[in-house]
Parts: C-alpha cells; structure tokens; sequence
C-alpha cells in the first residue's frame, strides 16, 4: 500500500485515460480503472499498466455504491465519453445520455460518498468557433456540435456542484490529443479513428491507400486547417498537477491544455513522411462543413498555476513517438 490516495480513473482503458494511470502510478498513487469497454483495450489495462480493472459503466448507480463504499477513494479522474464528432450529430441521444446523464450518476454516487475532487476531461470543442487565437479560458462558449455540448453541459453541472455542495472539480479544455508514451507500449487506438496523426500513419503502414485534406483554399499559412497538437504525456502530468492542486485544497478551476503553436494538415503529413520515411499519398478535396480554418490554445493558465511545463511540443517528436505505437500495434 503506498502513502498516496487511491485514485479511480474512468475510461482509464482507453488513450489518455491510459498515459493518466501511467503518470499516476509514476507519481506513486493506488488507481483503480472503471471502464465499460466499450471502446478501451482491457489488456492495456490488465497486462501493462498493471492495475485493478472494474468493467462497468458510469451510469451504473449501484456499481458506483459499490465501489466507493469498498475502497477508499480520494479523486476520481473522469474521462470515460464518447468521443466522436460526427456520431453525435447523428446520434446525439447517445451522447447526451452517456457523456451528460451517465456523469450526472458518477456525480451523485461521489456526492453521497463524500468523495469531492474530480477532474474532468473537457475539450477545446466547447468554445465553437473561435473569435480569437489564440483561444483563451474566457473565450465565449458556443459548441457547435451535440459532442461539445455534453462536455459544456458538464462543466456547467460542475459549477452548480462546487456552489451546492463543495464539490471541487479542474476540467481541462484539451486541445488535440496526439503521441504516446516513448515505451511504445500505450498509444492511441479508435476504432473507427478519426484524428489526423493516427490516419495519416495508417497511410505510411499501407492500412489505408491515402489522406484526404478538406480544403486547401484556407486563409492560413499553406491554405490547410491549423491545430494544435498536444502530446498526450504533457496531458497526462498536467492530469497529475490538477489533481494534487485539488488535494492541496485547491478551488474549482479551468485550464485550457494546447501546444501553443499551430501545425497546418499539411505540415502534418509532411512531417509523418520525414519520420516515417514512407510516400504517404494526400488527396485534397473541398473544405469540410463546419472546420475551423485555426484552432490554437493559450495554456498559460495551466503554466501559471499549476506549473504544468510540457515537454514535448514539437511535432516531429510527438509523430516520432506515435508512429513507435503504431508500428508495435499495427505493423
Ligand atoms: N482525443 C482527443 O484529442 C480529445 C480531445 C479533447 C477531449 N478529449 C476527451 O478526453 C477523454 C478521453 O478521450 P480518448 O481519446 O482517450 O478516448 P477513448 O475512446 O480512447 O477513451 C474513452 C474510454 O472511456 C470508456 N467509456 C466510454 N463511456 C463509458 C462509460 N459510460 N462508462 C465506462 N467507460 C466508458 C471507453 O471504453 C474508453 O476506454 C474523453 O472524455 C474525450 O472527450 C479527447
């Protein structure tokens, strides 16, 4: 038994929620993961990182009693969601019962259980479209998709529980999640995948014959898209930090997570060719409905305060380490 909490980590089988456990075991915390599988990987859990694993669901009121009455939980780390974009324009239901009704229930099992410290894995996604860059934690929010609305459905949930109940919650306004640990040994695995570094390595693997480029015609620096790429390690420690800030007594706060700096689809891709040495074939079509043409972060908040001070910003490493992933996984 170590000297720190036991921290329960949902959605800890799936990718950042994997490096989190990583960085917490590092840091010498007990986790215990809650995921329903739904799309995590149980070996990643069972066999790497070597934690207790409880299969089930957040929205699993009885579960949740169970769980926090037979072991004594200091935090919860809450990034089980559904993460899809385009499903939840199709399916918004499914997301507003999973990422709202489904947190509303680990909320209250936490409340009943005096347990009051949590942090949630919010996303740049809340802000819609940006009306300046780079984006910081005041910027308006206006989600432009029911995915973005959960999470902002959430973080408002979080503030009425903080006036309420004393409830103390970080939730990090992510920007897009990139990279895997330097092992090799955790990385990033969606199925269906949607994020450009993963695609884009699928390419170099000959698992896909090409990447598409949605719009070339952009007011940008080469006319494609521009994001801000954030190594999913430097989340991770930022995870650890916002947790201690809430152990130490720490308000309910915000912090956006970005790089800082803007990579353009097409730096992306030409990046991924240097580091994996492949011709990866890009095809480009017209712009996609609905895509900012730049989405960056300020993360000075989370510097400030925290004293978060990440490590890996540049985008070669952070494909270097990913395609170390995917050639171990998929090749
Ligand atoms: N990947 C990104 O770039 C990004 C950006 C911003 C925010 N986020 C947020 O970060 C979190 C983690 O994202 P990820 O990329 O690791 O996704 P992921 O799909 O790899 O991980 C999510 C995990 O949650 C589990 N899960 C989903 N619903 C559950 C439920 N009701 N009960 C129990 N387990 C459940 C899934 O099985 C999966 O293992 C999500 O909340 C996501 O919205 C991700």
């Amino acid at each position: 038994m170590s000297e720190k909490p036991t921290i329960l980590v949902t959605g800890g089988a799936g990718y950042i929620g994997s490096h989190a456990v990583l960085a917490l075991k590092q840091a010498g915390y007990d986790v215990v993961v809650l995921d329903n599988l739904s799309y995590g990987h149980r070996e990643i859990v069972e066999e790497i990182l070597k934690v207790e694993l409880i299969i089930g669901d957040t929205g699993d009121r009885a579960l949740l009693d169970q769980l926090f009455a037979s072991r004594a939980i200091a935090a919860v780390m809450h990034f089980a969601a559904l993460i899809q974009v385009g499903e939840s324009v199709k399916e918004p239901g499914k997301y507003y019962q999973n990422n709202v009704a489904s947190t509303l229930t680990l909320l209250e099992a936490m409340q009943a259980a005096s347990i009051n410290k949590f942090v949630f894995s919010s996303t740049c996604a809340t802000y819609g479209v940006p009306q300046f860059i780079p984006i910081t934690e005041d910027h308006p929010q206006n989600p432009i998709n029911p995915y973005g609305t959960t999470k902002w459905m959430v973080e408002r949930m979080l503030l009425d529980f903080d006036k309420a109940h004393d409830f103390r919650s970080v939730y990090f306004r992510y920007f897009n999640a990139a990279g895997a640990d330097p092992s090799g040994l955790l990385g990033e695995d969606h199925t269906p995948e949607t994020h450009i570094i993963p695609l884009v390595l699928f390419a170099a693997l000959g698992k896909r014959d090409s990447v598409s480029i949605f719009g070339t015609d952009y007011d940008t620096p080469d006319g494609t898209c521009v994001r801000d790429y954030i190594h999913v390690l430097d989340l991770a420690q930022a995870h650890v930090l916002g947790l201690e800030y809430l152990l130490k007594g720490g308000e309910t706060a915000v912090f956006n997570l970005g790089n800082g700096n803007g990579f353009s689809v097409k730096e992306v891709i030409e990046t991924a060719r240097e580091v994996t040495g492949k011709p990866i074939t890009a095809i480009e079509h017209p712009r996609r409905e609905g895509d900012s043409p730049f989405l960056v972060g300020s993360s000075d908040r989370a510097r400030k305060v925290l004293g978060w001070n990440p490590q890996y910003a540049d985008l070669k490493q952070i494909i270097a380490h990913a395609w170390n992933w995917h050639q171990r996984r998929h090749g």
